[in-house]
């Protein structure tokens, strides 16, 4: 069998695909382009993909009839033709649940980064300018008794839910579906319409997969809904909000701030947030942990050997399947 990784993985990843087959590493250290991907993935039985890579039909038909697994290491799987590589016979899996944790994590530290203006003393004391402490310096929002906004109350929309609710945040949120009853009373969180969420929330944070449905859902107008004193926090997917309008809004004060873990175009940052000292960025952390992208390209690989085994996956996407 042969098994095509499309970027460097942990060393535990790599000895359980070695059990089920022979596997080839991309050397390279940036993904690869769509004519290197259809080159490098002919006459493969399993593909190993990552988050900015495309997987289309066109990269399924120059696998050739052998494909029979690709296995993106991410929850997300907007960087997945799914349908089309269903209709092939490929089986689409990803890496639900291993995640959680770490995501949440970074979400609320942006959160925490934005509403204390952590990156912007940071950025002062680097730069060597002066300062004194005195009562009105630097003061930020503090969050106990406000409310946090969650868009997509799914398993990292819980976890981070649960971290606001240890900072005594009262949790509002809008989805898809509604939450079943035991997570909405764990949570003591109340189901709001969209809109009626924008105009209550102190912060909103996203955690809805990208869609069709959820591309802009953050726009000029859902931008303006939001209170001037609310913060807003992407860990998703970049193009959930439009980058554009988010700086205007910003540069107009229509929001306080915001805390993004993802861009529209990565790696590429709209050139405007950079310069707010209001805005808090890091470059697609949420899953950054030692162990959480061990676990993550583990669970890649596992899904793999069972497939290339003959068994069932551990974790399929099917085409009309959400993300995270
Ligand atoms: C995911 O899993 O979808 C993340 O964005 C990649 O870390």
């Amino acid at each position: 069998m042969r098994i095509v990784v499309t970027r460097q993985v942990p060393e535990a990843a790599l000895v359980v695909l070695r059990r089920a087959g022979e596997v080839w590493v991309s050397g390279e250290d940036r993904p690869l382009t769509p004519d290197e991907l259809r080159e490098a993935v002919r006459g493969a039985d399993a593909v190993v993909s990552m988050l900015h890579d495309r997987i289309d039909g066109s990269v399924a038909d120059a696998a050739g009839p052998g494909l029979k697994v690709l296995a993106n290491v991410a929850v997300g799987h907007d960087n997945v033709d799914v349908p089309a590589l269903t209709e092939r016979g490929v089986i689409v899996t990803n890496t639900p649940g291993v995640l959680t944790d770490a995501t949440a994590d970074l979400a609320f530290g942006l959160l925490l980064a934005v509403t204390r203006r952590i990156g912007e003393g940071e950025r002062l004391l680097r730069a060597r300018r002066p300062w004194s402490f005195h009562l009105g310096f630097m003061l930020g929002s503090g969050l106990q008794g406000k409310t946090l906004g969650v868009i997509g109350l799914g398993q990292i929309g819980q976890a981070m839910a649960h971290r606001a609710r240890a900072f005594g945040m009262r949790i509002v949120y809008s989805g898809r579906s509604r939450a079943k009853a035991e997570v909405e009373s764990a949570l003591q969180a109340e189901h709001l319409p969209f809109l009626d969420l924008l105009k209550a929330a102190d912060v909103v944070s996203l955690h809805c997969p990208l869609t069709p449905e959820t591309r802009h859902l953050i726009d000029a107008e859902a931008l303006g809904a939001m209170k001037h004193s609310a913060f807003l926090i992407n860990t998703t997917r970049g193009p959930v909000v439009d980058e554009a309008a988010l700086a205007d809004a910003l540069l107009r004060r229509e929001i306080a701030g915001a805390g993004l873990d993802v861009f529209e175009k990565e790696p590429e940052v709209e050139q405007r947030l950079l310069e707010m000292d209001n805005v808090v960025v890091t470059p697609h952390l949420g899953s950054a942990t030692v162990e959480t992208r061990t676990e993550m390209a583990l669970l890649a690989a596992r899904n793999v050997e069972a497939i290339l085994g003959g068994e069932s996956p551990i974790n399929e996407v099917r085409p009309a399947g959400g993300g995270s």
